[in-house]
């Protein structure tokens, strides 16, 4: 069945110039960092409240940092598997491809991607906590050299550069993912599209008239409301889209 979805998919694509793509979690899965959601999924090992908002922060920024510590030596270790690097290369191929993300791990940027937006934020970038006026930072030492790290500018605590529960996305991050809403294809996948505001983007991209296409394991809420939801493993999904591509 997922064949003539494929297909339909492929043709949508070599007709098209412009492309946006939303990934989530799922897209590095393969690359074996843990998804959220899913079988074996942060959150369901973890409680958000604990670790992910300011107030856990404040509460006890060491335990926080801890967490942030162990992820990132988790994912230091892991490189871009099929499905980043079929997506870096349509990011260069495309008229104008752009590539909204969730993840933290920047695997995107390993990857070489083009025109990348990174709606949460990087686990290997710092700010400052206080706000001293300090511009993020990027720190790829691991382990880090203090925990919890300080701010280099002030010396006060810095706190990792992601979007926590409860805070709102960087504004140029928001506004460059609602333009790239304008487009002819709108992809999203690998996400179970139900975090907000990035789950609303492919339903503001569908109200702009693009064909909207959707490739997760599993069908998600947003599975109803695209033209097309194939699911399967991204990681040989993408590779499968990518060969019909090529002439
Ligand atoms: P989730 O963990 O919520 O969803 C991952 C989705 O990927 C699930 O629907 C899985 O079925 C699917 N999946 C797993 N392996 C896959 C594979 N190989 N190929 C395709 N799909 C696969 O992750 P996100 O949707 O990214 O927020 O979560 C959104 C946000 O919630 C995250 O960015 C994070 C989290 O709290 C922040 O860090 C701010």
């Amino acid at each position: 069945m997922n064949e003539d979805k494929l297909e339909r998919l492929a043709a949508r694509l070599r007709g098209s110039s412009r492309v946006t793509i939303l990934t989530g979690a799922g897209v590095s899965a393969a690359s074996g960092v843990p998804t959220f959601r899913g079988t074996g999924g942060l959150w369901r090992q973890f409680r958000a409240e604990d670790l992910a908002t300011p107030t856990a922060f404040s509460r006890d920024p060491l335990l926080v940092w801890e967490w942030y510590a162990w992820r990132r030596e988790l994912i230091a270790g892991c490189r871009p598997n099929p499905a980043h690097e079929v997506i870096a290369r349509w990011s260069r191929t495309f008229n104008r491809c752009m590539v909204v993300t969730q993840n933290v791990d920047d695997l995107h940027v390993k990857a070489g991607t083009a025109n990348l937006v990174r709606v949460h934020g990087s686990l290997w970038e710092l700010s400052c906590w206080v706000e001293c006026g300090a511009l993020p930072w990027r720190d790829e030492a691991v382990p880090l050299e203090t925990l919890p790290p300080s701010c280099p500018a002030c010396g006060g605590l810095a706190r990792p550069a992601v979007v926590w529960f409860g805070e709102s996305l960087p504004q140029h991050a928001v506004a460059e993912a609602t333009e790239a809403c304008e487009c002819e294809v709108f992809l999203t996948i690998g996400t179970s599209a139900v975090v907000y505001p990035a789950a609303g983007l492919v339903h503001e991209a569908r109200r702009r008239g693009a064909f909207t296409a959707e490739i997760n394991l599993e069908p998600t809420p947003a599975s109803d409301a695209v033209e097309l939801a194939i699911h399967g493993p991204a990681d040989q999904l993408l590779p499968d889209i990518a060969k019909r591509l090529t002439p």
